[in-house]
């Protein structure tokens, strides 16, 4: 399919841009029009910062699972829009056509309805990357109910306070996950979960890993029985839901700078425009290319990336169970070169692993299919940029460095692929319909070549509408700290052609591995251990995971020894949020350096734990300054 808003010329890009900004309604009104509506909106943009209240389309009447599928099957029945491969190479990959990709999920729709599931309803996804997964989303998003993926990684703690916060009423898991060489028994977490998540009375469960579960009689149903019931239907068709463009698609929780996950609430029809437009634009996908985007569904690249953007816009993409380096550290190489991929959209800290495990890996691979890269997640440092420039890329792959956000829904800024000149380490321009503005401090603008905090004067369609259960945290997290701008939390560069480096989180987040996590959060898990008095958590400069975890705790525990006081700290922080928040470095202190009105100094602790202590800075103002001297002599290194 051709969408007649793709991009071909950096001319074109200037047009559309200043079009973009000087009348945002007409252009992003004509865009929509390209897609599939039951009935047209009633008004294109209505928005205001202070609420915040931001309204695309209202009143359009759409089923985003017809944009993404029924008008693909319709056109290009035979072509290829899932290939699904295994975590183990020996298993065959699975493919789905736009055809059976649309039967599959009219089929679950009809699972999901007999198990009583309506529009409005929230459901909690707690799956592996397998086909039923991709299934699973667009099925709830065909019946108009909204989706809540939770990361395979995720503790039962986590999954219950999510399925809390949003009342799911269904939970769809899977016996267990396969991730390189481990099985992860998910519905046993599942169980775990339910036992504080009185809204769930549904729990179906796929057979994955075959390994042994517990099902309740009553609320565990096997995922294969009841499409058992739905095949012996005479017609599985199964009529999507007409939903509003302001209606809620899906929600997806994100880590903050206080202690609890934000979830961030995406609707139909701007989310649909936004993911699909930059989709085909940033990565100048043309028809019969395979699209190859690493990220797990669990993440918005993954919603975004993987299953909405790609689907929309009639592409093949690709869905991989595994792990970068299972069963060796060529896996993404093998897999390019067997479902021969032209587009490969994956994460800094996977290219630094797998730039650290070393070129062998690259011999006899066949990466000639390959033709544009993208990076996501993090900043990428020059020398990563250049190992993927020239190894994967050879050279003559355009890399696009791609930052957005959860929040943004789709990619915000970045190179496009070909068209645009990229910059290793830099983001680069504004995708048409983004404002970009840098501030100082005081919410000043900071004009031309300059360094600020991150923010956008204007709405886009793919943008936050709220989140879940909490609108006014909405606005305290993203519109209050420079009022009437919508504010990243990001720091970032401009030089004087426009172009943006992004150079990190400004708050109390981490970016672990391209997973952004709260260092607020990762105190409260650090709490919840009986000998814990207090702690303060940091990030520290990581080589391969960008960020890594540093934390400064006070114990009272006078009878384990300190190993294994830090063991089980890192495990009651596996149990609370899940492993990979587990701290990289603990170190056991006897005080945190606080100022008289008792805060703690994490500038000190930053600097600590980057290892950067010829300049502490002031220290007179402390409580008590010995700590810090003590703090350094026990460095962690
Ligand atoms: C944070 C958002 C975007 C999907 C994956 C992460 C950082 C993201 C880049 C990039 C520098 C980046 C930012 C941002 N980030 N992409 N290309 N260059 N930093 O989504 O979990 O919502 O995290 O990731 O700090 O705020 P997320």
């Amino acid at each position: 399919m051709k969408f007649p808003f793709q991009i071909s010329t950096a001319e074109q890009l200037e047009m559309d841009y200043k079009k973009s900004i000087s009348n945002p309604e007409v252009f992003w009104a004509e865009i929509a029009s390209h897609f599939l509506w039951k009935s047209k909106w009633e008004k294109t943009l209505s928005w205001n910062f202070e609420q915040p209240l931001v309204q695309w389309f209202k009143g359009g009447i759409l089923n985003i699972t017809e944009n993404a599928l029924d008008r693909h099957a319709a056109i290009t029945p035979n072509k290829t829009a899932l290939i699904c491969e295994p975590n183990n190479p020996s298993e065959t990959a699975i493919s789905f056509t736009y055809e059976e990709l649309l039967n599959k999920v009219n089929q679950f729709a009809h699972v999901l309805k007999n198990n009583g599931a309506k529009k409005g309803d929230r459901i909690c996804i707690y799956m592996p990357m397998v086909p039923e997964l991709a299934i699973a989303v667009l099925a709830c998003a065909r019946i108009g109910a909204i989706h809540s993926v939770v990361f395979g990684g995720f503790s039962a703690q986590s999954i219950s306070d999510r399925i809390n916060d949003a009342q799911c009423n269904l939970v769809l898991t899977a016996d267990g996950a396969y991730r390189g060489n481990k099985s992860i028994p998910l519905k046993s977490v599942v169980d775990e979960a339910l036992l504080s998540c009185p809204s769930v009375k549904t729990c179906i469960v796929l057979t994955r890993s075959n390994t042994p579960v517990s099902m309740l009689k009553g609320r565990d149903m096997w995922w294969e029985d009841e499409l058992d019931k739905v095949n012996q239907m005479e017609n599985s068709w199964f009529d999507a839901e007409p939903m509003d463009a302001e209606d809620m698609l899906f929600i997806l929780y994100t880590s903050g700078s206080t202690g609890k996950p934000k979830g961030v609430v995406h609707t139909i029809g701007g989310y649909m425009v936004w993911t699909t437009y930059t989709f085909l634009n940033v990565f100048q996908y043309q028809p019969n290319e395979v699209f190859f985007c690493t990220a797990d569904v669990g993440w918005i690249t993954g919603h975004s990336y993987l299953i909405y953007g790609p689907l929309c816009a009639g592409a093949t993409t690709v869905l991989f169970e595994g792990v970068p380096n299972y069963p060796d550290a060529g896996r993404l190489w093998d897999i390019c070169d067997k479902h021969q991929v032209n587009i490969l959209y994956t994460a800094p800290t996977a290219i630094r692993s797998l730039m650290q495990a070393g070129d062998q890996w690259l011999d006899g691979k066949n990466l000639s299919s390959l033709k544009k890269l993208g990076s996501v997640g993090e900043p990428i440092n020059e020398e990563a940029w250049q190992w993927y420039f020239k190894n994967i890329g050879r050279q003559i792959c355009p890399i696009v460095d791609t930052w957005w956000q959860t929040e943004t829904g789709g990619i915000m800024i970045s190179a496009i692929a070909g068209i645009t000149e990229a910059i290793p380490a830099w983001a680069t321009l504004p995708m048409p319909g983004v404002q970009p503005i840098l501030v100082d401090e005081n919410g000043n603008e900071l004009e031309g070549a300059a360094s600020g905090n991150l923010c956008i004067k204007a709405p886009w369609p793919g943008m936050i509408r709220t989140t879940y259960g909490d609108h006014d945290r909405c606005r305290a997290a993203y519109f209050s700290t420079y009022p009437g701008l919508y504010f990243t939390g990001d720091g970032a560069m401009r030089d004087e052609k426009g172009n943006y480096r992004i150079t990190g989180r400004v708050d109390d987040v981490l970016n672990v591995s391209g997973h952004r996590i709260g260092t607020a959060e990762v105190e409260n898990a650090i709490n919840m251990h009986t000998g814990v008095i207090e702690s303060a958590v940091v990030g520290y400069p990581h080589d391969i995971k960008g960020q890594g975890i540093y934390a400064f705790v006070i114990v009272s525990d006078k009878h384990h020894t300190l190993d294994l006081i830090q063991n089980d700290i890192s495990q009651t922080v596996a149990q609370i949020i899940g492993p990979i928040a587990k701290p990289d470095k603990i170190q056991i202190v006897s005080g945190l350096p606080k100022t008289r009105s008792g805060k703690i100094m994490r500038r000190i602790l930053r600097k600590i734990a980057e290892g950067d202590i010829s300049n502490l800075g002031d220290t007179t103002t402390l409580l008590d300054p010995t700590v810090v001297d003590e703090i350094v002599l026990g460095r962690k290194k």
